[in-house]
């Protein structure tokens, strides 16, 4: 036997108009009673929108982050609307290096040439004076860290039709260029000596540019697996590392400098 009163789901079901005060009042007292089941429905979508608010936060940080999810990603979506893989060297002439990217959008968001070189840093104008003197002799150059591939566009197009140019990334979906037969790009981890050693073979390189991951050990590492490739005219220019100093011995006599702009 169940009493109006005693069945809690009867009371909570039963659509009732108030009718006299205490009516009035018992339905407040349900109204009272929802309001935590209310509170907790809200709390719960809360719960879900920070949640993906963290995650896109988390998704935009790790585009920042190389080889992050957010950073693969970004790669790939540039590499679909930037088609780098089908570029060629242009037949035009530059005086400069700077020459080339004085018409393009500058960053890494341009089209045609996405490096920082002239935009976060002035590196450019150091290279107009420091690669004049191997822009038509020079045949192997070589950067470290290709990422989108602007660097390497940039040297294809400073240097003579007949130079060869190389980047090595760590990050397979580096742009390959594989439309153009003097420009290749090797997939290693420079850190890794032997890695280096048997991609490298050789070859001897006239310029090599490290832009890659400039922390002092890999910068390190990947001097003591490239160095030797060095041609004795050559130059070992290494980005963005303000505390590395190259001792005179390790070069030996070749040109060897780093600068941060
Ligand atoms: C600053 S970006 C290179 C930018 C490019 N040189 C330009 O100016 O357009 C650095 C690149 O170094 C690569 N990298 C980082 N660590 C590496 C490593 N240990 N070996 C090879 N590449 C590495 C990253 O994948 C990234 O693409």
């Amino acid at each position: 036997m169940h009493s109006r009163r005693g069945d809690p789901s009867r009371r909570n079901n039963a659509p009732r108009s108030p009718t006299s005060p205490a009516d009035a009042e018992l339905g407040d007292l349900e109204a009272e009673k929802d309001e935590p089941r209310k509170r907790q429905r809200w709390s719960v979508r809360t719960w879900i929108l920070s949640l993906a608010a963290c995650l896109l936060l988390l998704f935009l940080f790790s585009i920042k982050v190389e080889f992050g999810f957010g950073y693969v990603f970004a790669q790939c979506v540039f590499k679909a609307y930037h088609p780098l893989d089908e570029y060629r060297k242009s037949g035009d002439i530059y005086p400069s290096v700077s020459a080339i990217l004085e018409k393009a959008p500058k960053g890494w968001g341009s089209v045609d040439f996405p490096t920082d070189k002239a935009s976060l840093h002035n590196y450019t104008q150091i290279y107009d004076v420091l690669l004049a003197p191997y822009q038509h002799t020079a045949r192997n150059v070589l950067e470290i860290g290709i990422k989108k591939g602007g660097s390497m566009k940039l040297w294809r197009e400073f240097f003579d039709a007949s130079a060869f140019i190389y980047g090595m990334d760590i990050d397979p979906s580096c742009p390959t260029f594989t439309r153009d037969a003097h420009m290749k790009s090797i997939i290693l981890d420079t850190n890794v000596r032997k890695d280096v050693e048997a991609a490298v073979g050789d070859l001897r390189f006239d310029i090599i540019v490290d832009d890659g991951c400039h922390t002092n050990t890999c910068i390190w590492n990947s001097w003591k697996a490239l160095f030797p490739s060095l041609e004795p005219h050559g130059v070992y220019l290494v980005e963005d590392y303000p505390k590395f100093r190259v001792e005179s011995s390790w070069a030996d006599g070749k040109i060897a400098m780093d600068f941060h702009g």
